[in-house]
């Protein structure tokens, strides 16, 4: 089914110069494309919409913290099942979790510094492509 997810490579993947590998991963993907795609330092009321549900919790000021480090890339992707293949390309949260393969699992180590983030649904791409990309909403 096609779908748009909303994609962000967080400050340690621009730092570390893992933004080719990570978007090559996605463009190789058959069937998907780019439809927006943007360098920038996310301000603190970016983050506070993009990460309301996690208000409160133990993480929320070091991630808030660590987001706004250095500049993000943020993608529309769109395409077959985009939504699920992403987060399948990105592994589970904790890259101590995540797959051999998986971008979290190849390249990172800690759950802040987890390199990307994906929509996990629906309503929430719709969300945050509102947040990131207003034109494209
Ligand atoms: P993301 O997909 O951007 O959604 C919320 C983010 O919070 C998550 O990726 C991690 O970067 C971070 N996160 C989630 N759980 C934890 C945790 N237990 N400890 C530290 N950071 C976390």
């Amino acid at each position: 089914m096609p779908q748009r997810s909303l994609v962000l490579l967080k400050p340690d993947a621009v730092r570390r110069g893992l933004v080719g590998e990570i978007v090559s991963r996605i463009e190789r993907k058959a069937n998907w494309t780019l439809v927006a795609m943007e360098l920038r330092t996310l301000d603190q009321a970016t983050l506070e919409q993009h990460y309301a549900e996690h208000v409160g919790k133990p993480f929320y000021e070091p991630l808030m913290e660590f987001m706004g480090s250095g500049p993000s890339v943020a993608l529309i992707v769109e395409g077959e099942s985009v939504i699920e293949g992403v987060r399948a390309l990105a592994g589970k949260t904790n890259p101590l979790e995540a797959g051999p393969g998986t971008i979290r699992g190849d390249y990172a180590t800690i759950t802040r510094e987890n390199l990307i983030h994906a929509s996990d649904s629906d309503s929430s791409a719709e969300r945050e492509i509102k947040i990131f990309f207003p034109n494209h909403a």
